[in-house]
């Protein structure tokens, strides 16, 4: 697949290439290739097909911009293009067409992003950022790799939006379903509801951690920690209202790192104003969970939050998760948010009061309650698509992993067979 006898720039390959299907997106695209130190020569004239013929006989760059617009059959081009992709390249796919499932297949077969038409200059800047950080980051599917960790941090943008209620689920989901020893990490220190609906006290670990980070270790960890189920261990805390929380954050990260050695999955519930507090948190985390409603404030928050972490965490893959769904009482219509934040909405799920209130009753998570429900299968497509999308991230020795690149997964054989196989699949 890597001809030798290519050319290519100095060092064999260029920094970047794009090839744009019309004049606009080159317009927008090539300033802002300048700014980046790049050639805006290197920004052709051109889509997809373009793209395969020039890099079958020149070495690919480390960024590629490709436009799939007059592409027939994207996720098939796109395996083309693999084909003549060196490892490594970090492929960024622009198009016009607003579709969560090609998004969502185009993200299976190794794509860094999707950018829709028209292009803005800020998002393709910062998707050109986040994509320069991904390429020099170390790839995390080297042989030989450590014990495999995932960490998620579930994130809400405005109060009550669900945000604990899928973390717990998640949590709960990812030990019992998954048989995957899991850490929940409830980090709403005078508020939090980890333990609370699980019907558990949250003790005094998370405390006793804030107090004396010194003392976190593995011993530690299995002390303080409150066992849910065979495979699942919180922390969680009930902080008195009066007692300011007084941390710079080390215990966090501390907590972060042994749980890193000790579980295989860790579910933070990270409230906005930890995130605000303690960016350091982040530094570690492979998948984020965005959860939203359809508001008008949800949305700016959205954006602002949206760009904070491609900026501050890039590394980490987000998921936009709308939740409490009412499409007779949206605020904003689900198209009107998504070409609002210029992302599409990965899941949506319902508002189901019966199966909030039957959670409750019970003490159980609310993706245990509810098994046969449309919110509850909602929440299982969620975790399925956090071990499915980072599943080469899982392999990282110490930390998160670059997403996979296009070649990087076209390598395995079998990879080849899944992405058919998911073209086929009629949608859920
Ligand atoms: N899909 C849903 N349908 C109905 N009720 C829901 C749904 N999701 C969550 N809830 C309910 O909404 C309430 C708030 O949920 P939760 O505590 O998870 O939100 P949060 O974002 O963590 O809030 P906070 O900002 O206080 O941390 C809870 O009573 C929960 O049971
Ligand atoms: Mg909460």
């Amino acid at each position: 697949m890597n001809a030798p006898w290519k050319s290519g720039g100095p060092g064999g390959r260029d920094q970047f290439a794009a090839y744009m299907c019309d004049e606009a997106s080159l317009d927008v695209l090539r300033p802002i290739a300048l700014e980046m130190g790049w050639q805006p020569e290197k920004c052709n004239k051109g889509g997809l097909r373009n793209a395969v013929q020039s890099l079958s006989i020149t070495a690919s760059p480390n960024i590629l911009l490709v436009d799939l617009s007059e592409s027939g059959d994207p996720l098939n081009d796109i395996n083309a293009l693999a084909e003549v992709c060196e490892p490594g390249t970090v492929v960024i796919a622009v198009g016009q067409v607003n579709d969560v499932r090609l998004y969502r297949d185009l993200l299976a077969s190794g794509i860094q992003d999707y950018l829709l038409k028209p292009l803005s200059p800020g998002t393709v800047r910062d998707t050109l950022a986040q994509a320069q950080a991904v390429f020099s980051a170390p790839r995390g599917h080297e042989p030989g790799a450590a014990k495999s960790h995932l960490s998620t941090a579930v994130i809400g943008t405005r109060g009550g939006v669900g945000a604990s209620t899928l973390a717990t689920s998640l949590a709960w989901l990812f030990s019992a379903d998954e048989k995957l020893p899991t850490a929940l990490l409830d980090l709403d220190i005078h508020f939090g509801t980890g333990a609370l609906c699980l019907d558990l006290e949250p003790g005094r670990g998370l405390t006793d951690a804030i107090e004396n980070p010194s003392r976190i270790d593995g011993l530690f960890i299995e002390r303080a920690m409150i066992r849910a189920n065979d495979n699942l261990a919180i922390l969680s805390a009930e902080a008195p209202i009066g007692t300011p929380l007084m941390t710079d954050g080390a215990a966090f990260v501390q907590l972060e790192e042994e749980f890193r050695q000790a579980f295989e999955m860790t579910v933070i519930d990270l409230p906005r104003n930890m995130l605000i507090n303690f960016p350091q948190l982040l530094a570690n985390v492979n998948v984020v969970v965005l959860v939203v409603e359809l508001t008008l404030a949800s949305a700016r928050d959205t954006i602002r939050m949206l760009s904070w972490l491609k900026a501050h965490a890039p590394h980490a893959r987000v998921l936009v998760v709308a939740n409490k769904i009412q499409p007779s009482l949206a605020e904003i219509t689900k198209a009107d948010f998504e070409a609002s934040i210029e992302t599409p909405v990965q899941i949506a799920i319902p508002y189901d009061l019966k199966a909030a209130s039957m959670a409750a009753k019970l003490g159980q998570t609310f993706a245990d309650t509810n098994r046969t429900n449309r919110a509850g299968a909602a929440i299982r497509d969620l975790s399925r698509l956090i071990l499915e999308e980072t599943g080469e991230a899982r392999s990282a020795p110490g930390g998160p992993a670059a997403k996979p690149s296009l070649l990087g997964k076209l390598d395995l054989k079998a990879f080849m067979g899944k992405a058919a196989a998911k073209k086929e699949t009629a949608p859920r």
